[in-house]
């Protein structure tokens, strides 16, 4: 990927740049929890963005992006704000640094990138979380890894629509390779966790079913939690149990009931599966990743067909946990399977899923690696 982005990069503005990557990320469990304030344990992956950038003297910033085969230019006022969507995510970046009172020189960037997009592994975070740390780090800004984390939160909050958590910034920023890292999005603390399991893989199918509406729908997600909490007088989800949330079931819509239970129940899965992986216990990992599953297509109602779908093949298949990953709508379902199961459950999946829909789920392993760096 190096060597194409530094051809492309030579090709549109000449010579050479420093080279900056980030991740993409998985999360072994705690999905819409970040902006409940509850705990979330993903990790960064071997896929994610790389972007070669120069400091060109001017103003403006002039980006190609290798993968779309698409140039645009911008300047860094809120009024250049540019049309190309993928763009919008680099000038965001800019923007939201210049607000927290940093100055922001022009400069030449190609970038590209192998997390697949809308697959639910936080393709729009690393290209964030790239930007965010090349730029901290080449204009020497010393901005802390927790506030470019927010720089990305904001940038998909002011500029790409999406009123995320920040869950998928701080796994590309924060990752470190072999380790999955538990952050409680209240406090920010964090704590990782080496995680090789002995004797099981871990691997992604992914549906190829991309959400048009999904940027919509996870924004309603979040307004049912906020007015529950408002309701309860909490300022969070997080401080809500199902006692709380059973005294006020009759002054709440039944749709926001069901969010709630899922963000209540899901708060307590996260900590079950750290204990557990603890213990080496990843029976109870499995089953806490199953009752997500779930939660999270009953209740919080962000799975589909497709996902269900393989979520079921995996339980026929004797897979220890499986369930829908990210946002969903659409994108992959993570699974934790022995080794001995894995071919028969990857051929069983692909085949069926075959015969259902017509095509073949995409099948990606996971090796967690690290987040942001310079690349040397
Ligand atoms: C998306 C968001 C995250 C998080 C997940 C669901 O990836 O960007 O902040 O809310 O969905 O867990």
């Amino acid at each position: 990927m190096k060597n194409k982005i530094a051809k492309q990069f030579a090709a549109h503005f000449g010579g050479e740049g420093v080279f900056y990557a980030s991740a993409g990320r998985i999360n072994l469990i705690g999905e819409h929890t970040d902006y409940n304030g509850g705990f979330v344990f993903p990790g960064a992956i071997d896929k994610g963005m790389m972007a070669c950038i120069r400091l060109n003297g001017t103003d403006k910033v002039r980006a190609y992006s290798v993968d779309l085969e698409d140039y645009t230019e911008f300047g860094m006022e809120e009024a250049d704000a540019p049309r190309a969507s993928w763009a919008r995510y680099i000038f965001g970046v800019c923007r939201e640094i210049i607000k927290r009172g940093h100055q922001i020189k022009g400069f030449d960037t190609a970038f590209a990138g192998d997390v697949p997009l809308g697959a639910g592994m936080s393709s729009s975070a690393a290209l964030e979380s790239t930007f965010a740390f090349a730029l901290n780090d080449m204009l020497s800004l010393g901005i802390d890894k927790f506030e470019l984390a927010r720089i990305g939160q904001s940038t998909e909050h002011n500029y790409c629509g999406v009123k995320c958590g920040i869950m998928d910034q701080f796994a590309s920023l924060f990752g470190k390779a072999g380790h999955l890292v538990r952050l409680d999005c209240r406090s920010m603390e964090y704590k990782y966790y080496p995680f090789n399991p002995d004797g099981y893989r871990l691997v992604l199918l992914d549906t190829l079913v991309k959400h048009e509406l999904a940027s919509s729908a996870y924004n309603k997600r979040r307004e049912s939690c906020e007015r529950v909490a408002e309701i309860l007088c909490v300022s969070t989800l997080r401080d809500a149990d199902m006692d709380m949330l059973e005294s006020v079931r009759k002054r709440i819509s039944e749709e926001d009931f069901m969010r709630a239970e899922y963000v209540i129940g899901e708060k307590q899965r996260v900590l079950d599966v750290c204990d557990a992986l603890e213990l080496g216990d990843y029976k109870t990992v499995g089953e806490r990743m199953y009752q997500t599953h779930e939660g999270m297509s009953r209740l919080y109602e962000v799975s589909c067909p497709e996902l269900d779908f393989l979520n079921d093949i995996a339980r026929k298949c004797g897979v220890t946990g499986s369930r829908v990953m990210g946002g969903g709508f659409g994108g992959c379902t993570i699974n934790l399977v022995k080794e001995e199961l894995y071919d028969n459950f990857i051929t069983t999946a692909k085949a069926s899923f075959l015969e259902k829909y017509g095509h073949e789920p995409k099948v990606y392993d996971v090796n967690i690696s690290d987040g942001a760096h310079k690349v040397c």
